[in-house]
């Protein structure tokens, strides 16, 4: 793992290890590059007075959380909520805090007034506007499920507009801002950004899609002094309202009723059904505890060094995508694919 990671800071030429000088030059960067490695700590932290920070989908789930535990830990939250203008639950819990650092705004990701409103919003709100926004948490997030053939055109692109085309949206119209403070953008991907998974292609590509962005925005940004990081959640179904039985039937019907005639007769109700209770069982077996999801958002906005990539998940899923993402296709795909 260590290894892994010191040796992404190096670009693939070194690695052509021709003579003796190359050799020398590779110890040499190895040895800074451990030292920047051992040299991120949690004890260092930058400090949180005045710091303001955007989190979207705050309405429920590990948006609800961070924005309460943010606010806890000293932040000017803007949290950011699908359903305010109609007076979510979650949105009234966050209202009723009574705090003059915890602001609900109305934001839907995918659509573009909505968020130039809530940064006029922010703007007006920051102590010092000149000084910027320290933090966006692009959380918002829809999922669905389905083999290729039993996904449309429509489901894949509406998961794409929220996921994928609404961080993206998002993060450059805080961006000027971010740049100013110096500060953090900090996206929700997921363990299906980094491994695939089957009947999940229409989460999967757009979360890979958001691991693209934040690579390319970080290299980007690291001459700015912006800080990008991606945040890699396992299975916390259990704990949010990303899966409900009822939703997963409520996706099942509309897809069955929605395909091809073709695909219908060729795969079969009975091969159909079986997925779906696969889906159900998986849903059933996130863990319940998102505080480890909470951490490392947390590290991320207040660490001097926070990391590229967080991966709160269980051990099982953890190595799942060691494997999955370290090792040949033909034996990852043996060990848990077939
Ligand atoms: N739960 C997991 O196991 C897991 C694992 C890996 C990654 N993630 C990621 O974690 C993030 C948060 O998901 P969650 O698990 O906390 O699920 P969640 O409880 O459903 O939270 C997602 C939030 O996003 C909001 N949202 C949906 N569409 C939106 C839009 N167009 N604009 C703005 N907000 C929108 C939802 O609002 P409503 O509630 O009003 O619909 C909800 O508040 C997502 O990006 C998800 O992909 C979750």
């Amino acid at each position: 793992m260590l290894a892994a990671r010191t040796c992404s800071y190096f670009p693939a030429r070194t690695l052509q290890l021709k003579d003796h000088a190359s050799h020398v030059r590779l110890l040499q960067r190895l040895s800074s590059a451990a030292s920047l490695v051992a040299s991120r700590t949690y004890a260092s932290q930058t400090d949180q007075g005045n710091k303001a920070v955007l989190i979207t989908g705050c309405d429920s789930g590990f948006g609800f959380s961070l924005a309460k535990n943010l606010h806890d830990k000293g932040f000017t939250i803007f949290a950011g909520c699908l359903l305010k203008n109609k007076g979510d639950a979650g949105v009234k819990e966050l209202d009723d805090m009574k705090s003059d650092r915890m602001k609900t705004v109305q934001l839907n990701v995918v659509n573009q007034e909505e968020i130039d409103r809530a940064l006029e919003i922010i703007k007006e709100n920051l102590v010092d506007p000149d000084k910027g926004l320290w933090g966006v948490v692009n959380n918002a997030g829809i999922s669905t499920f389905g083999e290729v053939e039993f996904t449309s055109m429509d489901t894949y692109k509406e998961v794409a507009e929220v996921n994928l085309w609404g961080t993206v949206r998002v993060t450059k119209a805080c961006l000027p801002l971010i740049r100013r403070a110096k500060g953090r953008v900090v996206n929700i991907s997921s363990m299906l950004g980094r491994m695939a998974n089957p009947a999940r292609s229409p989460y999967c590509i757009t979360k890979f899609g958001v691991e693209a962005f934040s690579d390319c925005l970080r290299y980007e940004m690291h001459p700015m002094g912006v800080k990008v990081s991606v945040v890699e959640p396992g299975n916390f179904i259990a704990a949010t309202s990303l899966y409900s039985p009822e939703r997963i039937k409520a996706i099942a019907d509309k897809m069955w009723n929605e395909l091809p005639e073709i695909v219908k007769n060729d795969y079969g109700r009975k091969y159909f059904d079986e997925k779906i209770a696969r889906m159900h069982t998986y849903c059933n077996s996130g863990s319940t505890d998102t505080s480890p999801v909470i951490n490392s958002v947390s590290h991320a906005l207040t660490a001097t060094t926070p990391y590229t990539r967080y991966h709160p998940m269980d051990y099982y899923w953890w190595l799942r995508m060691q494997i999955m993402t370290h090792m040949p296709g033909a034996i990852s795909d043996k060990i848990y694919i077939h």
